[in-house]
């Protein structure tokens, strides 16, 4: 077990370099499974969710090789459809597989997934759309249990715009027989970085980014390399982070388009922001004004995973905010730790109500999730005196060397075994 101490006030002056997206590298190392020649992914992040990943394929029968950063996957010798329980409760992704391994062997057995606990997360939509494409589906002491004869391409409707589900149908219909058409898709920008990877090793998948994604199944696929985009989230989190605690820094190699409801928000905060290619500058050296409102929207909408990192900025804002979270139903259980930290918030059903404060003061606080956990470390290096933020397995999960990018901009940040 390991935590931080943050002895905080410092501001933020620097560039950071963005990692390849999370969300985009989980479900295309799950594409992998489905074609038997190489797949070299570029750049890929030092988390754990892709370290988990990539031992789930490894008990699939897929080969992995790390290399530098890149990691090289040849699926050919994959012989096996069941993923233990002990290795899907570590990562709520490893649903993604299902789609590749019934693609492949017609056949699944797969645990219900893990991953951070911010709400119920069903599996539903995956499972009605593997059904709408010809699985006979059972489940069975926890684990999800899949067959077929072959998968048929036809039109899934999702009840709501899921990413995981959009992203598992697209997986279980790009070799499926006849075409295959997702109505109400998910419009993130990660699914279509799958579409972009998908159509890469040869499969035909359109209007991903919209919200009717196409598919016309194919047999065959090949391999090549690739280099998934990178994480809007992990920028988001260094940029709300300068905005916390003043100075100016620059997040390289990161699409503003892809977090502009973010920018908008930072904006009438009272931060300057300038964007040139793929840099994105901000600085903050008034004081943070506050927004009235945030709401969490499927995307283009204000993302749900940075609502904990803005709800810790709107608490040392001028003024009253108030943060909706309309996505998960317990994506709030990192208040309770800011608290400590003097926040002055409180939380109605879906609706956190935030009473700015002058500044936070250090404490010591666990993380209970990823972004509740990325939270409490940028607040307390906002902090006045020391912090200390247990439980960092959660941040690992989702941040590469997280405290060594913080230092280079300036951050007192170091970790220690408890
Ligand atoms: C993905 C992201 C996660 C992000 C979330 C929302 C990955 C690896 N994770 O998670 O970081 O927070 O999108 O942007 O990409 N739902 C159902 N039934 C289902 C599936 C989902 O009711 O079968 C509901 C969920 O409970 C939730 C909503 O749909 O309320 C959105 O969830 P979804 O988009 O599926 O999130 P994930 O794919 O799990």
């Amino acid at each position: 077990m390991e935590k931080y101490i943050i002895n905080g006030g410092n501001r933020l002056y620097g560039s950071v370099n963005i990692q390849t997206a999370k969300n985009s590298v989980l479900p295309i190392l799950a594409a992998a499974v489905l074609t038997d020649k190489r797949v070299r992914i570029l750049n890929i992040p030092q988390i754990s969710d892709v370290k988990n990943m990539v031992k789930i394929l490894g008990c699939l029968g897929c080969k992995a090789v790390c290399e530098g950063c890149d990691i090289i996957i040849d699926s050919s010798s994959a012989d096996c459809c069941e993923i233990p329980g002990a290795l899907a409760h570590e990562l709520r992704s490893s649903i993604f597989l299902l789609g590749p391994v019934i693609s492949r062997f017609h056949r699944a057995k797969i645990a219900y997934p893990g991953g951070c606990d911010i709400g119920l997360r069903p599996v539903d939509l995956h499972l009605n759309g593997l059904k709408r494409l010809g699985v006979k589906i059972t489940e069975q002491n926890g684990y999800i249990l899949c067959n077929c004869e072959k998968l048929t391409g036809n039109e899934i409707m999702l009840d709501c715009p899921s990413v995981g589900a959009t992203e598992n149908i697209m997986l279980a219909a790009v070799k499926a027989e006849g075409t295959t058409v997702i109505k109400n898709a998910a419009r993130e920008p990660e699914i279509e970085d799958l579409q972009r990877f998908l159509n890469y090793i040869g499969c035909k998948v359109c209007g991903a980014g919209s919200g009717t994604i196409i598919i016309e199944g194919v047999k065959n696929l090949s391999g090549g390399e690739y280099l998934p985009i990178s994480d809007r989230i992990e920028a988001g989190t260094f940029l709300i982070a300068a905005a916390m605690c003043g100075g100016e820094i620059e997040a390289d190699g990161i699409s503003a388009e892809n977090i502009s409801s973010l920018l908008h928000k930072l904006r009438e905060n009272g931060c300057k922001l300038a964007v040139k290619n793929d840099k994105i500058k901000l600085q903050r050296f008034g004081k943070l004004i506050s927004v009235k409102s945030i709401e969490t929207q499927p995307y283009p909408g204000f993302p749900t995973d940075l609502q904990a990192q803005m709800t810790a900025l709107c608490c040392i804002c001028c003024g009253n905010s108030i943060v909706t979270e309309n996505l998960f139903e317990t994506r709030f259980k990192y208040i309770p730790e800011l608290r400590k930290m003097g926040a002055d918030i409180t939380v109605s059903g879906r609706n956190a109500f935030v009473r700015g404060i002058d500044k936070f003061k250090g404490a010591s606080v666990a993380s209970c999730d990823l972004r509740g956990g990325a939270a409490l470390v940028i607040s307390a290096l906002a902090a006045e005196g020391t912090s200390e933020v247990m439980d960092l397995s959660h941040i690992d999960r989702g941040y590469g060397q997280f405290e060594h990018k913080l230092k280079n901009l300036g951050a007192d940040i170091v970790r220690t075994p408890i």
